[in-house]
Protein backbone atom coordinates (compact mmCIF):
# COMPACT_ATOMS: atom_id res chain seq x y z
CA UNK A 1 0.00 0.00 0.00
CA UNK A 2 1.95 3.15 -0.91
CA UNK A 3 2.44 5.57 1.49
CA UNK A 4 2.55 9.02 -0.42
CA UNK A 5 4.06 12.51 0.67
CA UNK A 6 2.52 15.16 -1.58
CA UNK A 7 4.80 18.28 -1.51
CA UNK A 8 2.28 20.95 -2.24
CA UNK A 9 1.11 24.78 -2.31
CA UNK A 10 -0.65 24.46 -5.49
CA UNK A 11 -3.42 23.82 -7.14
CA UNK A 12 -2.00 20.91 -8.59
CA UNK A 13 -1.18 19.64 -5.14
CA UNK A 14 -4.85 20.12 -3.53
CA UNK A 15 -6.22 18.24 -7.11
CA UNK A 16 -4.03 15.46 -6.28
CA UNK A 17 -5.16 15.33 -2.57
CA UNK A 18 -8.37 15.40 -3.86
CA UNK A 19 -8.49 12.62 -6.09
CA UNK A 20 -6.25 10.39 -3.70
CA UNK A 21 -8.53 11.76 -0.70
CA UNK A 22 -11.38 9.93 -3.15
CA UNK A 23 -9.50 6.76 -3.38
CA UNK A 24 -8.59 6.64 0.55
CA UNK A 25 -4.81 6.73 -0.03
CA UNK A 26 -2.80 7.18 2.53
CA UNK A 27 -0.67 10.25 2.11
CA UNK A 28 -0.18 13.41 3.48
CA UNK A 29 0.05 16.86 1.93
CA UNK A 30 2.70 19.43 3.56
CA UNK A 31 2.93 23.32 3.22
CA UNK A 32 6.20 25.51 3.60
CA UNK A 33 3.65 27.43 5.68
CA UNK A 34 4.34 31.02 3.99
CA UNK A 35 -0.02 31.33 3.25
CA UNK A 36 -1.75 32.45 6.40
CA UNK A 37 -4.81 30.41 6.13
CA UNK A 38 -4.20 27.64 3.48
CA UNK A 39 -7.30 25.69 2.12
CA UNK A 40 -9.19 22.98 3.77
CA UNK A 41 -7.54 19.52 2.45
CA UNK A 42 -9.28 16.28 2.11
CA UNK A 43 -6.13 14.59 3.67
CA UNK A 44 -3.94 15.10 6.99
CA UNK A 45 -1.24 18.33 6.26
CA UNK A 46 1.63 19.30 7.76
CA UNK A 47 3.05 22.57 7.77
CA UNK A 48 6.58 24.12 7.70
CA UNK A 49 10.35 22.84 5.69
CA UNK A 50 11.80 19.98 6.89
CA UNK A 51 15.34 21.05 7.98
CA UNK A 52 17.37 20.74 4.63
CA UNK A 53 18.06 17.25 2.40
CA UNK A 54 18.90 15.83 5.50
CA UNK A 55 15.71 16.74 7.18
CA UNK A 56 13.49 15.45 4.48
CA UNK A 57 15.47 12.09 4.50
CA UNK A 58 14.71 12.30 7.75
CA UNK A 59 10.87 12.78 7.57
CA UNK A 60 10.67 10.13 4.87
CA UNK A 61 12.41 7.35 6.57
CA UNK A 62 10.43 8.23 9.96
CA UNK A 63 7.40 7.93 8.23
CA UNK A 64 7.81 5.52 5.92
CA UNK A 65 7.06 7.13 2.92
CA UNK A 66 7.16 4.99 -0.14
CA UNK A 67 6.14 7.51 -2.66
CA UNK A 68 7.17 11.43 -3.18
CA UNK A 69 5.10 13.56 -5.30
CA UNK A 70 6.66 16.84 -6.08
CA UNK A 71 3.81 19.12 -6.77
CA UNK A 72 5.21 22.38 -5.79
CA UNK A 73 5.41 25.70 -7.55
CA UNK A 74 7.62 25.51 -10.22
CA UNK A 75 10.02 28.34 -8.96
CA UNK A 76 10.36 26.77 -5.76
CA UNK A 77 13.24 25.36 -6.84
CA UNK A 78 15.29 24.70 -3.84
CA UNK A 79 12.47 22.03 -2.30
CA UNK A 80 12.67 20.52 -5.78
CA UNK A 81 16.06 19.82 -5.68
CA UNK A 82 15.94 18.61 -2.22
CA UNK A 83 13.14 16.25 -2.85
CA UNK A 84 15.54 15.17 -6.29
CA UNK A 85 18.43 14.15 -3.57
CA UNK A 86 16.15 13.06 -0.94
CA UNK A 87 14.54 10.17 -2.99
CA UNK A 88 17.95 9.35 -4.34
CA UNK A 89 19.58 9.00 -0.94
CA UNK A 90 16.53 6.76 0.01
CA UNK A 91 15.76 5.13 -3.11
CA UNK A 92 12.19 5.90 -2.97
CA UNK A 93 9.87 6.57 -5.55
CA UNK A 94 9.98 10.33 -7.01
CA UNK A 95 7.35 12.14 -9.98
CA UNK A 96 7.10 15.69 -10.61
CA UNK A 97 3.55 17.27 -10.87
CA UNK A 98 3.31 20.12 -12.21
CA UNK A 99 1.92 23.02 -14.69
CA UNK A 100 3.45 23.48 -18.25
CA UNK A 101 4.88 26.15 -19.12
CA UNK A 102 3.45 29.23 -20.90
CA UNK A 103 4.39 30.02 -24.58
CA UNK A 104 4.01 33.37 -26.14
CA UNK A 105 1.04 33.72 -28.67
CA UNK A 106 0.11 35.64 -31.68
CA UNK A 107 0.29 38.84 -30.57
CA UNK A 108 2.28 38.90 -27.18
CA UNK A 109 5.98 41.25 -26.55
CA UNK A 110 7.54 39.27 -24.05
CA UNK A 111 11.54 39.64 -23.34
CA UNK A 112 12.42 36.79 -21.58
CA UNK A 113 15.28 36.89 -18.36
CA UNK A 114 15.98 33.85 -16.92
CA UNK A 115 15.88 35.02 -12.93
CA UNK A 116 15.06 37.76 -10.77
CA UNK A 117 17.74 39.76 -10.31
CA UNK A 118 17.80 39.67 -14.54
CA UNK A 119 14.82 41.51 -14.20
CA UNK A 120 15.66 44.16 -11.44
CA UNK A 121 18.41 44.82 -14.34
CA UNK A 122 16.40 44.99 -17.22
CA UNK A 123 13.84 47.81 -15.71
CA UNK A 124 17.02 50.06 -15.81
CA UNK A 125 15.71 53.46 -17.68
CA UNK A 126 13.54 56.32 -16.97
CA UNK A 127 10.12 55.73 -14.58
CA UNK A 128 7.20 53.31 -16.14
CA UNK A 129 4.39 51.91 -14.44
CA UNK A 130 4.85 48.42 -13.42
CA UNK A 131 2.58 45.58 -12.86
CA UNK A 132 4.83 43.02 -10.68
CA UNK A 133 2.88 39.87 -10.62
CA UNK A 134 5.64 38.03 -8.41
CA UNK A 135 3.80 37.49 -5.29
CA UNK A 136 5.48 38.94 -2.02
CA UNK A 137 8.73 37.32 -1.90
CA UNK A 138 10.67 39.16 -4.68
CA UNK A 139 9.32 42.61 -4.09
CA UNK A 140 12.16 44.09 -2.10
CA UNK A 141 14.82 43.19 -4.90
CA UNK A 142 12.88 45.84 -7.02
CA UNK A 143 13.95 48.65 -4.47
CA UNK A 144 17.19 48.60 -6.64
CA UNK A 145 15.18 50.52 -9.61
CA UNK A 146 12.94 52.79 -7.12
CA UNK A 147 11.76 55.32 -10.20
CA UNK A 148 8.77 52.97 -11.28
CA UNK A 149 5.40 53.33 -9.92
CA UNK A 150 4.79 49.57 -8.92
CA UNK A 151 1.39 47.63 -8.79
CA UNK A 152 1.86 44.71 -5.86
CA UNK A 153 -0.89 41.89 -6.06
CA UNK A 154 -0.50 39.76 -2.95
CA UNK A 155 -2.46 36.55 -1.44
CA UNK A 156 -2.19 38.14 1.85
CA UNK A 157 -2.20 41.56 3.38
CA UNK A 158 1.35 41.64 4.24
CA UNK A 159 2.14 42.30 7.78
CA UNK A 160 4.16 44.92 7.24
CA UNK A 161 4.08 47.59 4.15
CA UNK A 162 5.94 46.77 0.61
CA UNK A 163 9.86 48.54 0.92
CA UNK A 164 8.80 50.00 -2.30
CA UNK A 165 8.65 53.51 -2.45
CA UNK A 166 6.02 54.07 -5.02
CA UNK A 167 3.86 51.41 -4.96
CA UNK A 168 -0.07 50.47 -5.18
CA UNK A 169 -1.17 47.34 -3.24
CA UNK A 170 -4.00 44.69 -4.27
CA UNK A 171 -4.60 42.15 -1.92
CA UNK A 172 -6.73 39.18 -4.27
CA UNK A 173 -6.27 35.11 -4.15
CA UNK A 174 -7.72 34.89 -7.36
CA UNK A 175 -8.60 33.03 -9.34
CA UNK A 176 -8.08 35.89 -11.68
CA UNK A 177 -10.65 36.83 -15.11
CA UNK A 178 -8.97 38.78 -18.12
CA UNK A 179 -11.78 40.95 -17.72
CA UNK A 180 -10.69 41.71 -14.59
CA UNK A 181 -7.02 41.99 -14.84
CA UNK A 182 -7.41 43.88 -17.82
CA UNK A 183 -9.40 46.52 -15.72
CA UNK A 184 -7.17 46.46 -13.28
CA UNK A 185 -4.27 47.34 -15.40
CA UNK A 186 -6.21 49.84 -16.97
CA UNK A 187 -7.11 51.51 -13.96
CA UNK A 188 -4.08 51.67 -12.70
CA UNK A 189 -2.35 52.62 -16.17
CA UNK A 190 0.23 49.88 -16.52
CA UNK A 191 2.80 50.07 -18.98
CA UNK A 192 4.85 46.84 -18.50
CA UNK A 193 3.84 43.39 -17.01
CA UNK A 194 6.56 41.38 -14.73
CA UNK A 195 5.54 38.00 -14.29
CA UNK A 196 7.09 34.28 -13.52
CA UNK A 197 6.65 31.19 -15.87
CA UNK A 198 4.54 29.45 -13.46
CA UNK A 199 2.13 28.14 -16.36
CA UNK A 200 -1.44 27.00 -15.48
CA UNK A 201 -4.31 28.20 -16.35
CA UNK A 202 -5.18 30.25 -12.88
CA UNK A 203 -2.37 33.17 -13.48
CA UNK A 204 -2.51 32.88 -17.08
CA UNK A 205 -5.31 35.73 -17.31
CA UNK A 206 -2.68 38.83 -16.95
CA UNK A 207 -0.96 37.19 -19.68
CA UNK A 208 -4.12 37.68 -21.81
CA UNK A 209 -5.00 41.16 -20.39
CA UNK A 210 -1.50 42.10 -21.27
CA UNK A 211 -2.21 40.74 -24.95
CA UNK A 212 -5.41 42.34 -25.60
CA UNK A 213 -4.04 45.96 -23.85
CA UNK A 214 -0.50 45.83 -26.60
CA UNK A 215 1.42 45.47 -23.16
CA UNK A 216 5.22 43.92 -23.21
CA UNK A 217 6.23 41.37 -20.59
CA UNK A 218 8.97 40.85 -18.99
CA UNK A 219 8.88 37.01 -18.54
CA UNK A 220 11.17 35.43 -15.78
CA UNK A 221 12.18 31.53 -17.06
CA UNK A 222 11.73 28.98 -14.80
CA UNK A 223 15.07 27.95 -12.97
CA UNK A 224 16.83 25.13 -14.07
CA UNK A 225 16.69 21.71 -12.05
CA UNK A 226 17.82 18.21 -12.70
CA UNK A 227 16.22 16.10 -15.12
CA UNK A 228 13.02 14.49 -13.02
CA UNK A 229 10.12 12.13 -13.77
CA UNK A 230 7.39 15.06 -14.71
CA UNK A 231 3.80 15.12 -15.45
CA UNK A 232 1.14 17.50 -16.14
CA UNK A 233 -2.05 15.36 -15.19
CA UNK A 234 -3.37 14.06 -11.65
CA UNK A 235 -4.23 10.57 -13.89
CA UNK A 236 -0.66 10.22 -14.69
CA UNK A 237 0.24 10.49 -10.78
CA UNK A 238 -2.46 7.78 -10.33
CA UNK A 239 -1.25 6.12 -12.79
CA UNK A 240 2.65 5.69 -11.57
CA UNK A 241 1.10 5.05 -8.42
CA UNK A 242 -0.62 2.16 -9.57
CA UNK A 243 2.03 1.18 -12.09
CA UNK A 244 4.45 3.09 -13.22
CA UNK A 245 6.52 3.56 -9.95
CA UNK A 246 6.53 -0.23 -9.53
CA UNK A 247 8.11 -0.38 -13.36
CA UNK A 248 10.81 1.91 -12.30
CA UNK A 249 9.51 4.57 -14.97
N1 LIG B 1 8.03 30.30 -5.57
C1 LIG B 1 6.84 30.65 -6.02
O1 LIG B 1 6.70 31.48 -6.91
C2 LIG B 1 5.59 30.02 -5.42
C3 LIG B 1 4.34 30.40 -5.92
C4 LIG B 1 3.18 29.80 -5.40
C5 LIG B 1 3.29 28.86 -4.42
N2 LIG B 1 4.53 28.50 -3.98
C6 LIG B 1 4.59 27.48 -2.93
O2 LIG B 1 5.11 28.10 -1.78
C7 LIG B 1 5.97 27.22 -1.10
C8 LIG B 1 7.31 27.85 -0.88
O3 LIG B 1 7.87 28.22 -2.14
P1 LIG B 1 9.37 28.75 -2.22
O4 LIG B 1 9.58 29.28 -3.58
O5 LIG B 1 9.72 29.54 -1.01
O6 LIG B 1 10.14 27.35 -2.11
P2 LIG B 1 11.69 27.05 -2.07
O7 LIG B 1 12.47 28.32 -2.17
O8 LIG B 1 11.99 25.99 -3.05
O9 LIG B 1 11.82 26.42 -0.62
C9 LIG B 1 12.47 27.04 0.46
C10 LIG B 1 12.30 26.15 1.65
O10 LIG B 1 10.95 26.13 2.07
C11 LIG B 1 10.59 24.84 2.51
N3 LIG B 1 9.52 24.33 1.66
C12 LIG B 1 9.18 24.72 0.40
N4 LIG B 1 8.09 24.07 -0.03
C13 LIG B 1 7.73 23.23 0.98
C14 LIG B 1 6.68 22.30 1.14
N5 LIG B 1 5.74 22.10 0.18
N6 LIG B 1 6.62 21.62 2.31
C15 LIG B 1 7.53 21.82 3.31
N7 LIG B 1 8.55 22.71 3.20
C16 LIG B 1 8.64 23.39 2.06
C17 LIG B 1 11.84 23.99 2.43
O11 LIG B 1 12.49 24.13 3.70
P3 LIG B 1 13.46 23.00 4.27
O12 LIG B 1 14.73 23.11 3.48
O13 LIG B 1 13.61 23.39 5.71
O14 LIG B 1 12.78 21.69 4.08
C18 LIG B 1 12.63 24.69 1.36
O15 LIG B 1 14.02 24.46 1.41
C19 LIG B 1 6.03 25.94 -1.91
O16 LIG B 1 5.18 25.01 -1.27
C20 LIG B 1 5.51 26.32 -3.26
O17 LIG B 1 4.82 25.27 -3.89
C21 LIG B 1 5.67 29.06 -4.44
Amino acid sequence: MPNILILGGTTEASALAEALADRGATAVLSYAGRVANPRRQPLPTRVGGFGGIAGLVRYLREQAVTHLVDATHPFAATMSAHAVAAAAETGIAHIVLTRPAWAPAAGDCWRHVPDIEAAVAALAGPRRRVMLALGRMHVSAFTAQPQHHYLLRFVDAPEEAPVLPDHALVVDRGPFSVEGDVALMQDHEIELVVCKNAGGSGAEAKLIAARRLGLPVLMIDRPALPERHTVHEIGAVLDWLDHGADRGV
